[in-house]
């Protein structure tokens, strides 16, 4: 794997509510990541602005909204993400089969022929336990769950899913070569694992399938982060 192509996978998640914070980590990382992560906390505290701003320096963004509710409004929001011009979105698989397939259908409508942002649909999330699951009345184990909304998505038309590096060999295996896979939950060999608990290296997630790498902390907190994105490309080509 050429250096690029490692950088292309790594997505940095902007995690902080703080818009002068998030764009010196966008000017800084610009060219040096393949992709931004604005999640639920940026664009509660900033909107669209924050978007445009990584697009005025020349960043991709992947909006990290997890949408779950009735049909039409998630695919109506979701044709507002698209229009935002972000490479990647994402919604709740558990929200059902109607709305990932309306969201794809009015995606397709108002894009029709053209480029479009990719949908990705988020499973269970890796905080979720047997017993959190249990608890809302699902008592079936986590990676059959998994397995079984990745395959619902993909047969929705969804274009891939946000998963655990661990189960990413399973989805491959249900949804094949061409479903994307983006994955949280890594952690390079220099850095601390913070709260994450069940995490690969980038090399193993690579390795396993991953498409993309969700990478927050080890970067953002790092002394130097740009220093820090190169170590992990030089981590996984090594690799
Ligand atoms: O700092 P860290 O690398 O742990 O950040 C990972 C990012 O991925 C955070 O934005 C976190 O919310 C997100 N995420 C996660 N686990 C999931 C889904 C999303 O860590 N299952």
């Amino acid at each position: 794997m050429t250096r690029e192509e490692a950088r292309n996978k790594i997505i940095f998640a902007l995690d902080s509510g703080e818009f002068a914070h998030v764009q010196y980590w966008a000017e800084t990382l610009v060219g040096r990541v393949g992709m931004f992560k604005v999640g639920k906390q940026l664009f509660t505290a900033c909107g669209p602005a924050a978007v445009r701003m990584i697009q005025k320096f020349g960043g991709e963004v992947f909006l990290d909204l997890k949408f779950h509710d009735i049909p039409n409004t998630v695919a109506m929001a979701s044709v507002e993400a698209a229009r935002l011009g972000v490479r990647l979105f994402n919604l709740h698989a558990l929200g059902g089969y109607e709305m990932m397939a309306r969201t794809r259908e009015a995606l397709d409508k108002e894009f029709s022929g053209g480029e479009r942002a990719k949908v990705l649909a988020v499973t269970i999330l890796t905080s979720s336990t047997e017993e959190t699951l249990r608890g809302v009345g699902i008592n079936i184990p986590v990676p059959d769950m998994v397995v079984k909304l990745a395959a619902l998505a993909k047969k929705a038309g969804i274009d891939g899913v946000v998963a655990s590096p661990l189960e990413v060999p399973l989805i491959r295996e249900a949804c094949g070569s061409d479903f994307l896979i983006v994955t949280p939950g890594v952690r390079p060999g220099f850095a601390a694992l913070n709260d994450q608990k069940r995490v690969m290296t980038p090399v193993e997630a690579v390795t396993a399938g991953s498409d993309y790498l969700v990478i927050g902390r080890p970067i953002g907190d790092a002394e130097d982060p740009a220093v820090a994105a190169e170590m992990i490309l030089d981590e996984i080509i090594a690799g």
